[in-house]
């Protein structure tokens, strides 16, 4: 077990916020992470767990224990002639999974490609791109109880998933530590291309491979996103918003090319990057932060920004696309 005090968390958050951690501690196991709960350190401050931090804003110096899962297993569990059940530790960096994957031939993780973050947080993100979100292909999540240091199974349908949704970080915040996730995957992959221009990109790729959808993938998600390395970020910052279709049918009077998604239940999902895009803020700063050029539902860090230079962006864009539409916007990302 790694136990830090006073420990710099900038490696520790895509957003790249040179903020510090009282305590850090890495923990390699099950029986590792049941021993930890048991210590006074834990008993006596309060918790973040984190995953690869690729979906926080860190505002300021955490004054508690950050933990941080090291478990890192791939373990086959059982196989039928359709699927193959893999067990996989929280601690595997969710991209390299993907990786496995694909090397594999087995389908179902391929449109999730190259998301940042770590297995553990996937099943508590619920992470999702290109149609595909990480519950389809869950079977079940391990976790710990934090209170009690009990092993506790969640079987998919426990998990109370829903659009970046789960009980973890609902009714269950704060309350479970995710140690592994089972998924099942497809011996025979049925390939989903209809999201975006992936089936365009796809196109001409014969035979079409896990290998080769996941290539597609890669190369959308590059070609819009910025790299964590060129400017600190977590992906979306908001949600797409989900508003009722009346609001909508109204809205479309006025602004007749609104792109947007039916979701059932007299619902509709509009993309969040085009109401920001609608209110200028593409390309806009503040201090070191700005609205991604590319991708506007993208904040970056791109000069030196410090948590408030993200916040105030995030609450002014929120207020314009508030005032413009009618519509309330919500962070994706969690503010610690
Ligand atoms: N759009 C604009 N202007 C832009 C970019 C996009 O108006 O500059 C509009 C277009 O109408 C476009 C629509 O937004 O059709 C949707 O854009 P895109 O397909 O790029 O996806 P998104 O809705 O903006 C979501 C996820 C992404 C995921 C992509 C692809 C959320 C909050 N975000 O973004 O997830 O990669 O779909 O599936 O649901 C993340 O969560 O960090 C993330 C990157």
């Amino acid at each position: 077990m790694k136990l830090e005090e006073n420990y710099s968390l900038l490696k520790h958050n895509t957003f790249g916020m040179d903020v510090r951690a009282r305590y850090f501690v890495e923990y390699q196991s099950v029986s590792e992470l049941i021993e930890l709960l048991q210590s006074d350190i834990i008993k006596q401050h309060s918790l973040l767990a984190i995953g690869g931090g690729s979906n926080l804003l860190f505002t300021k110096n955490f004054d508690g224990v950050v933990l941080h899962s090291k478990i890192c297993f791939y373990e086959t569990t059982r196989e039928t002639d359709e699927h193959v059940y893999l067990r996989v530790g929280s601690g595997v960096v969710w991209d390299d999974f993907c990786a496995v994957m694909a090397s594999r031939g087995l389908g179902g993780a391929e449109n999730l490609s190259y998301i940042p973050g770590e297995v553990g947080a996937s099943a508590v993100q619920n992470i999702g791109a290109y149609g595909v979100e990480v519950a389809d292909i869950i079977s079940r999540v391990e976790t710990v109880e934090i209170s009690t240091g009990k092993i506790r199974l969640f079987g998919v349908s426990e998990c109370e998933y829903g659009y970046r949704e789960s009980i973890f970080k609902a009714a269950l915040k704060n309350h479970y530590l995710v140690t592994a996730v089972e998924f099942r995957l497809d011996k025979m992959p049925q390939f989903k291309l209809e999201y975006g221009n992936l089936s365009e990109a796809v196109a001409s790729v014969e035979p079409l491979t896990v290998e080769e959808v996941r290539k597609a993938v890669i190369a959308i998600r590059k070609s819009k996103l910025p790299e964590p390395s060129e400017f600190g970020n977590a992906g979306s910052f908001f949600k797409n918003p989900l508003i009722a279709a009346t609001q909508f049918n109204q809205l479309r009077e006025q602004y007749p090319t609104m792109p947007h998604y039916v979701a059932g239940n007299e619902l509709v999902k509009i993309p969040a990057a085009w109401l920001i895009e609608q209110c200028g803020w593409k390309g806009k700063t503040l201090g070191g932060a700005a609205v991604y050029e590319k991708q506007p539902l993208v904040l970056i860090n791109k000069d030196h920004a410090k948590p408030e230079h993200i916040r105030l962006l995030a609450a002014a864009i929120c207020e314009s696309v508030a005032d413009k539409f009618g519509i309330t916007i919500e962070p994706e990302v969690n503010y610690i």
